[in-house]
């Protein structure tokens, strides 16, 4: 059955809900706090909650660390490259603190949960470390009232004006032969649905109009017979605007993939990391499918969806991959004409089993490699863009107006689009696509 979170109690929490226009003004001589974010989607949604509870405590944020009493770096753990990054930020916080202007450094996130951070706290003088469950402590740290245990989703956040995340799951129950994110958050706690219901609802009544449903395996999301497809079908009935990440490939019905075709308010964009193309590999990563059957759930979205984007995520270099298995990979590109995509050299981390798997890639081979898929990720994209020249489409403005004059916004399918507004955030503008590169369409001035 699912492991839920057996209908917490709507937690008390001492933390305040007002949205991000009340964010207290910057005062002199006030406590500053600088928050940096690394890694995905759920780290970007903690990462709110923090700024809440520091906001809350008196703090004013500030975008540097040379003007901030408290750094939080709030960490990513999933390749060695982003435990080197942390690394590189934490050389730079000492020698501020030497220099008197940081005071405490607060690490939280994956590497929190980690058993490396016990070595980074010795070696940096970090202050206080804080895994991705225990986040409420962080409220006493910070000079709040001490928090009773609360479960990290039902922490309220700043976002809430125009767009919002909501987190539906924690924590992943597979076991992908490469992956640590199962070791740093754990195993899946479903979010019971009034919770989640609850919160959709007050934002929308709050004014968003865009809401992501977020989790590791979002679709993996279940609770007393109702699965993610009930869950998303009622709250695509709330909200004027929705999305849901990350998906896996296992747990994709095909009737959650005719829903994003059908509900007017589903954005058609898919995000489902299929990691390798090749059986033999998908086999060795325990991910649990053969490309065959990925295939086939590409076919049902792209029927349902003709027009919908679809991005992935692909790891080159895994130990034991062939040539064969790259050919393979190249050739579900091919296929499945993908309109993004992340692709990832493989990265061992410790205490996972493919960090132990004999059959090192040599490095110039993952090079090129993961050129080859990147190309041809892009080669489809670019492809896929063009056919949007000419539409007129209804655009969703994500990010306001630059000093250059243009706005990022986002179609119902998907496409982010470049287009010069000053149409506000949250708002839509309806303009004909004039040309795409391989990321982006670019859209002509909309008549205001
Ligand atoms: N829960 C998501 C992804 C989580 S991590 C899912 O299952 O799809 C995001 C991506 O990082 C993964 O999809 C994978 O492509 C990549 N990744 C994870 N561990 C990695 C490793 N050790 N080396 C390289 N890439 C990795
Ligand atoms: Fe990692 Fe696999 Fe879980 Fe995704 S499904 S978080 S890749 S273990
Ligand atoms: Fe990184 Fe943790 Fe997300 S390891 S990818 S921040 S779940």
């Amino acid at each position: 059955m699912s492991d839920t979170s057996k209908g917490q109690p709507a937690a008390m929490v001492p933390l305040s809900t007002k949205p991000a226009k009340t964010r207290p003004v910057r005062t002199p001589g006030a406590k500053t706090a600088c928050i940096r974010t690394f890694g995905c989607q759920m780290n970007v949604h903690d990462s709110d909650r923090i700024r809440r509870m520091v906001l809350d405590a008196g703090y004013a944020e500030v975008p540097s660390y040379e003007e901030a009493d408290l750094v939080i770096l709030n960490t990513c753990y999933v390749r060695e490259n982003a435990v080197d990054r942390v690394r590189g930020h934490l050389g730079e916080l000492t020698r501020l603190r030497r220099e008197g202007r940081v005071k405490k450094v607060a690490l939280t996130g994956c590497i929190g949960a980690a058993q490396e951070s016990t070595e980074l706290q010795r070696q940096y003088g970090i202050d206080l470390v804080l895994g991705t469950h225990n986040t409420y402590e962080l409220a006493e740290f910070v000079g709040l009232p001490t928090m009773e245990e609360t479960y990290t989703p039902d922490l309220p956040g700043t976002q809430g004006d125009n767009s919002a995340f909501v987190t539906i799951m924690t924590g992943c129950n597979y076991q992908c032969s490469y992956c640590i994110v199962p070791t740093v958050r754990g195993r899946m706690v479903c979010r019971p649905v009034e919770s989640i219901l609850e919160e959709v609802e007050r934002l929308v009544r709050n004014g968003t109009s865009y809401i992501t449903l977020l989790g590791q395996t979002v679709d993996a999301w279940r609770e007393n017979g109702l699965k993610f497809c009930d869950l998303l079908e009622r709250v695509a009935e709330i909200a004027p605007r929705i999305w849901f990440t990350t998906s896996h490939p296992s747990n994709m019905e095909d009737r959650t993939l005719r829903l994003i075709g059908e509900k007017e308010t589903i954005v058609k964009r898919l995000h489902l990391p299929v990691q390798s193309g090749s059986d033999r590999m998908l086999r060795i990563m325990h991910r649990g499918y053969k490309a065959e059957r990925y295939r086939r759930k590409i076919e049902v979205f792209r029927d349902a969806a003709p027009d919908g984007t679809l991005s992935t995520d692909i790891i080159v270099g895994h130990p034991g991959e062939t040539e064969e298995d790259h050919e393979e990979t190249l050739k579900l590109v091919e296929d499945c004409s993908f309109d993004s995509a992340y692709v990832f050299k493989f990265s061992p981390r410790k205490g996972t089993e493919a960090a132990g798997i004999p059959g090192r890639v040599p490095e110039d081979v993952v090079q090129r490699r993961f050129l080859q898929v990147l190309r041809k990720i892009e080669q489809n994209a670019f492809t896929r863009n063009r056919r949007r020249i000419g539409v007129h489409e209804d655009i969703y403005i994500r990010h306001g107006q630059r000093p250059d004059g243009v706005a990022i916004g986002e179609t119902w399918n998907g496409h982010a689009v470049h287009v010069r507004t000053g149409a506000p955030e949250g708002h839509y503008v309806t303009a004909e696509i004039t040309s795409a590169g391989p990321h982006v369409l670019y859209a002509r001035d909309p008549k205001t």
